[in-house]
């Protein structure tokens, strides 16, 4: 019989491709979604260097501009593939004024981050809820806890990933569905330099993937929501700003995120 695969978007770099890299050293057949094909190639090649014979599919897709029919296109190719999780890592962030970012970039980051991701979680939860079986990686952040000035639309998008998390771990678990909730801190990945930022203190990607890789392989269904908090940066900083009121916290990530953006 077919071993159940790992869905990954966002493989093509960084946190995702991780990951990837991770479960697929443990054997996880894997399907990998991103919009590089480059990068996806090179990541199937670098999988198959340490073991040859892992089934790995790679898709091509674009969760901007149509994100429900790109997430729907998504779901109808991995119909009749069985699944053992979904890592849902695809995202971006837009570091800036809200009022001076262009506004069509600032939706297109809605899409991605969160209209994809209400869409994929809909249609995998679902189906898992089905199979009594299944886990869903959501991708929130240090941000998803209170708002950020210079970062206000991404910030908004991770506090809604956080919250949505948080509910759908309590509605799936009754059916063997296991939701796990990531909020990493800064991470050395592309994503600082698609933001027009600078990290001057930042996890590796192999921390997140650590925790992410455990939290699937070695704790099943656990008894509260599960909020990772990936890395050194991540737990220093998180559990820090978790001793103020929400105010505070916002008045401390207006300068902490200010000295890592670009001028
Ligand atoms: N790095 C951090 O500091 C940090 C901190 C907290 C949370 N996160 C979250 O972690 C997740 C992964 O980020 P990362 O750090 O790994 O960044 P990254 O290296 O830039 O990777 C982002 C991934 O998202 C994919 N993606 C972006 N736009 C897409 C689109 N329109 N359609 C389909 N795929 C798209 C990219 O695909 P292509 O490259 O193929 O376009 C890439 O695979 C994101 O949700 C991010 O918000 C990151």
């Amino acid at each position: 019989m077919q071993h159940p695969a790992t869905l990954i978007t966002g493989a093509s770099s960084g946190i995702g491709r991780q990951i990837a890299l991770d479960l697929g050293k443990k054997g996880s057949p894997l399907i990998l979604v991103g919009r590089n094909t480059n990068a996806l190639e090179n990541l199937k090649s670098e999988l198959h260097a340490h073991n040859p014979k892992l089934p790995v599919t790679l898709h091509r897709i674009d969760f901007e501009n149509d994100p429900l029919h790109a997430a729907n296109h998504l779901a109808q190719l991995t119909q009749s593939v069985p699944l053992k999780g979904v890592v849902l890592a695809a995202g971006f962030g837009l570091a800036g004024e809200f009022t001076q970012l262009s506004i069509e970039k600032q939706h297109a980051m809605i899409d991605v981050n969160l209209r994809a991701v209400v869409q994929l979680a809909h249609h995998y939860g679902t189906r898992f809820k089905s199979e009594r079986q299944g886990q869903i990686v959501l991708l929130s952040s240090i941000l998803g806890f209170q708002g950020a000035p210079g970062f206000a639309v991404y910030a908004a998008t991770k506090n809604f990933i956080q919250g949505f998390a948080e509910g759908l771990f309590y509605e799936l678990r009754p059916h063997q569905v296991q939701v796990i909730c990531v909020a990493p801190g800064p991470v050395h990945t592309a994503f600082a330099n698609r933001a027009n930022m600078s990290f001057w203190w930042a996890d590796r990607p192999e921390n997140v993937s650590r925790s992410v890789v455990q939290a699937m392989t070695v704790i099943t269904h656990p008894t509260r929501c599960l909020t990772l908090r990936p890395g050194p940066v991540s737990r220093i900083m998180g559990y820090t700003l978790g001793l103020f009121p929400r105010r505070v916290r916002v008045w401390v990530l207006k300068i902490v995120l200010g000295t890592m953006q670009k001028k």
